[in-house]
């Protein structure tokens, strides 16, 4: 039997060998496998590249291939479509969304930013494609500060995080963004009070953080950074110990460049729930990804008007990183 053959057991024709059918698929239909770091670990080792959202979309704007299956939320594959218009790009599960994107309707944004004669827009790109057509310019957790300062002196909306936000406005020392009052599920459930407690537990630890936190874990943090930040600093500190608020998809390749350091999830405030797993991030499944490469769909598809409107300023993100 070939590592593709289905199992009979199985109404889907799922194979019994699912990573090496999906390795096979891959190259059948000249596809590159794009994951974020929140995506499962075996997700994460069958891809061609894992990075952060900047990476990831600077990865899409570089592939030469048929077929880009993005093993990440929705609003990313969507950056790639937008990147790549006359590629197909799809999703094991087009369910998963983002509560920052969800969160911040392209109408209700447009009468907000309107409510500010003159003021520029800065989007995160967990946005949609819509609040990317209407926006100045993107930024991601990792270009953030860099990318606002583009607007010193001007008047800025910042959408949709408004702990991004603030943490851009504290680093730029700006106290006048006009901030889309957004937030992340999986970021802001981190409670200050039990971290704080857990630190007594742990003097020695480093504690890391994501900027989509609360103000008053970002308090507690040594290092605040991207996902990739969060990584590399992980493996480079001198704490063998490290308190880390962010996703737990992170620990992966912290385990496997640096398998001597104590990793420890920072506590949410609920102790009976794993609230520190993005749920719209871990609906991707190796299933679903073995029957989005088998079936190319669901795809993410963009109206052309509104693809070429968003283009512009992720574009223009881009450049400003290279
Ligand atoms: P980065 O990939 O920029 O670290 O952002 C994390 C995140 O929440 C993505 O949805
Ligand atoms: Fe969105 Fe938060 Fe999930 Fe990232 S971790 S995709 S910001 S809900």
């Amino acid at each position: 039997m070939t590592s593709a053959s289905p199992n009979a057991a199985d109404p889907r024709g799922l194979p019994e060998d699912l990573e090496s059918a999906i390795l096979e698929l891959k190259h059948e239909r000249n596809a590159v496998l794009l994951a974020h770091y929140y995506q499962e670990s075996e997700v994460q080792d069958l891809a061609d590249f894992v990075g952060d959202s900047l990476a990831l979309a600077q990865a899409a704007s570089r592939v030469d291939v048929d077929v880009i299956v993005f093993c990440g939320v929705h609003f990313m594959a969507e950056t790639a479509k937008i990147l790549n218009p006359d590629r197909t790009v799809v999703v094991p599960d087009l369910e998963a969304g983002c509560s920052l994107a969800d969160g911040c309707p392209p109408n209700d944004l447009r009468a907000f930013v309107q409510q500010h004669p003159g003021a520029k827009l800065l989007s995160y790109i967990n946005c949609s494609a819509e609040v990317k057509a209407m926006s100045d310019l993107i930024c991601t957790s990792s270009n953030a500060v860099k990318m606002a300062r583009e607007f010193d002196g001007e008047p800025l909306v910042f959408a949709p995080d408004r702990h991004l936000a603030r943490w851009v406005g504290n680093q730029l020392g700006r106290d006048d963004l006009i901030v889309w009052p957004g937030a992340c599920i999986v970021h802001e459930q981190f409670s200050a009070k039990r971290l704080a407690q857990l630190r007594v537990r742990h003097p020695e630890a480093e504690v890391l953080a994501h900027p989509e936190c609360d103000q008053a874990v970002l308090d507690q943090a040594d290092f605040i950074a991207s996902t990739t930040g969060i990584i590399d600093r992980a493996v480079a500190s001198p704490a063998k110990t490290l308190i880390i608020a962010t996703e737990d998809g992170v620990f992966h390749q912290i385990e496997q460049r640096a398998p001597e350091k104590e990793l420890i999830q920072a506590p949410g405030i609920d102790e009976s729930c794993a609230c520190n797993q993005c749920p719209f991030m871990r609906l991707n499944t190796l299933e679903k990804l073995f029957l989005c490469l088998r079936d190319l769909k669901p795809t993410v598809d963009v109206p052309e008007e509104i693809r070429v409107k968003a283009l512009a300023p992720i574009e223009r993100m881009l450049a400003l990183s290279s």
